[in-house]
């Protein structure tokens, strides 16, 4: 391995102050690496909490606020990140909502903000980092796919329809620069225990925990494990890959 491929590497994590975000910001950072979990604005009094905890616990990671959802506003996290840190070696593109209704009862806005923040933010986060990354011969993309991108869910044609063309990026991205030692996976989580499941109405999270062949959700660290080892050096021949990190609840291959 060069002494460049083991230098520390800088790693953003958008809506790396949610609960899976936060789990592999950590992850990265106890790694070694330098991270910046990058919030939405409306996120600051979070986001100043998570710090102060990853400051605590001396963990070098940083937090950067802007909207994935607007290409301009990414362009300027883009520049603010790049200016302190250089450059992004690892992208995690994790930002994501849900506004969970029937097709029956979904609105424009339900149906164009999920869209805009799960899936044309991979577009706008992307575009500011991937030719850094193909100039230096070195990055690592993961986006944070969903195992209702795979299998759809009742209530979720927005989402289902965003995480399931998060993976028609990651794929079409990993043949364009293959030849350049980036990689571009995704990784699909099942259900897990942060804000997002706690929304769901106690019954129906019940529906759903019954159908799991392990009988629980997923915690946070055991999506941000996954996302780490593509992010490692070491993966650098796993590309255009999904891994599915579902207790069971939805196998195919
Ligand atoms: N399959 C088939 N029918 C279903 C159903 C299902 N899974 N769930 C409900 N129904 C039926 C009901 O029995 C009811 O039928 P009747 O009208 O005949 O009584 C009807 O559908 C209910 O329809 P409504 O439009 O009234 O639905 P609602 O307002 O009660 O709730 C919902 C709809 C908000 C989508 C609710 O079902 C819900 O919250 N579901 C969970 C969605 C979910 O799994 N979200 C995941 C969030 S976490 C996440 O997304 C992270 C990740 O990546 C995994």
């Amino acid at each position: 391995m060069t002494q460049e491929a083991t230098a520390k590497k800088v790693a953003l994590v958008t809506g790396g102050v949610g609960g899976i975000g936060s789990a592999i910001c950590r992850e990265l950072a106890l790694k070694g690496h330098q991270v910046v979990a990058g919030y939405h604005p409306m996120e600051e009094q979070t986001a100043q909490a998570r710090l102060k905890e990853w400051q605590q616990e001396g963990l070098a990671i940083d937090i950067s606020s802007g909207d994935v959802a607007s290409f301009a506003s990414c362009a300027d996290s883009a520049k603010t990140i790049t200016a302190k840190y250089g450059k992004v070696d690892l992208l995690v593109n994790c930002a994501g909502i849900t506004r969970d209704k029937t097709l029956k009862k979904m609105t424009e806005d339900d149906w164009h903000s999920v869209l805009n923040v799960d899936l044309n933010s991979l577009f706008n986060v992307t575009k500011q980092f991937i030719d850094g990354m193909t100039d230096r011969g070195f990055g690592r993309i993961v986006n944070i796919s969903s195992v209702n991108g795979k299998k759809g869910q009742f209530g979720q044609t927005n989402y289902s329809a965003a995480k399931a063309g998060v993976h028609g990026f990651t794929m079409a991205l990993a043949q364009e620069v293959a030849r350049k030692g980036v990689t571009v996976n995704s990784v699909s989580p099942g259900y897990t225990e942060t804000a997002m499941t706690k929304a769901i109405p106690a019954d129906v999270t019940k529906q759903i925990v019954d159908q799991i062949p392990m009988g629980r959700m997923a915690q946070p660290d055991e999506i941000a494990y996954v996302v780490s080892f593509l992010c490692d050096e070491r993966a650098g021949y796993v590309t255009g890959a999904n891994i599915s990190v579902n207790g069971g609840m939805f196998i195919s291959f």
